[in-house]
């Protein structure tokens, strides 16, 4: 039996992660913001006490981090996932940017992932475990000015995922970057091509396979791997 924590789990991919887990038989610590609609995973938890946690945290709360890292202290955690995101402001173009939203996407979707992958790194080493962040693809195509927020904030949190790849190598720890498709969430909206159970299940796929051959790599859903 493996441990997953899943930042972002009260929906979307994120919850998703936490009944594919949970269904194979992994533990899993899902951790969610206070302010979450927590219904349907409260009630998925509910269901199975022996396998499923909620936990609070707010990723772009440094003290909250903090607070649930000392709450899991003497856990041991094989496999980190790194899924909160935000899609950034309204006005998100280069010529007309929002740069309160512009910080916030970079702070959730960028700083967060790599300080929640710290304060967490002693978990992990424990278990000898893994850690994986959800990115897009959207950072990296074109030079299109749309979402620049989001796209930006995806492409800085692969550079640092990247470096964290690079750090940790030596240490036996893996690092793993993924796309997870477009997934029918808030996010992904509704003309999405996967639903969120598939892509999960193919997220764990990768996830099972991930070792230190493959550490540093940026995966879409399939397996392909995608240079940038
Ligand atoms: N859907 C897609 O097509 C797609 C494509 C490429 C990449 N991704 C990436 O996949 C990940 C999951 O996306 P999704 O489609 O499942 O999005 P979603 O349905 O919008 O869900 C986002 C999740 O992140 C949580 N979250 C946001 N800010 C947070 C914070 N500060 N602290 C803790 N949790 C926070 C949300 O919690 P609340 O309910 O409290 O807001 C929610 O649980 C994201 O990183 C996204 O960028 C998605």
């Amino acid at each position: 039996m493996a441990v997953a924590l899943i930042t972002g789990a009260n929906r979307g991919i994120g919850l998703a992660l936490v009944k594919a887990y949970t269904n194979r038989r992994d533990r899993v610590i899902a951790a969610v913001r206070r302010t979450s609609d927590r219904t349907e995973l409260d009630a998925f938890a509910e269901a199975n006490p022996k396998w499923v946690e909620v936990i609070e945290m707010d990723v772009a709360d440094a003290a909250d981090i903090g607070r649930a890292r000392r709450k899991l202290e003497a856990e041991p955690i094989d496999v980190l996932v790194n899924n909160a995101g935000i899609s950034g402001p309204d006005r998100q173009s280069a010529t007309d940017m929002d740069y309160d939203g512009l910080a916030e996407a970079l702070g959730v979707n960028a700083i967060a992932p790599l300080r929640v992958a710290n304060a967490f790194l002693p978990n992990v080493k424990a278990a000898k475990g893994k850690i994986i962040t959800l990115s897009s693809q959207m950072g990296i195509q074109g030079a299109s000015s749309d979402s620049l927020a989001y796209r930006v904030s995806k492409q800085a949190v692969n550079r640092l995922m990247r470096g964290l790849a690079t750090e940790l190598k030596p240490q036996g720890i893996p690092v793993l970057i993924v796309h997870p498709g477009w997934v029918k969430t808030e996010m992904g909206g509704e003309g999405a091509t996967l639903k969120p159970e598939d892509s999960a299940a193919q997220l764990l796929k990768l996830i099972d396979k991930l070792d230190l051959a493959s550490t540093g790599k940026f995966l879409a859903w399939n397996g392909k791997e995608l240079a940038w």
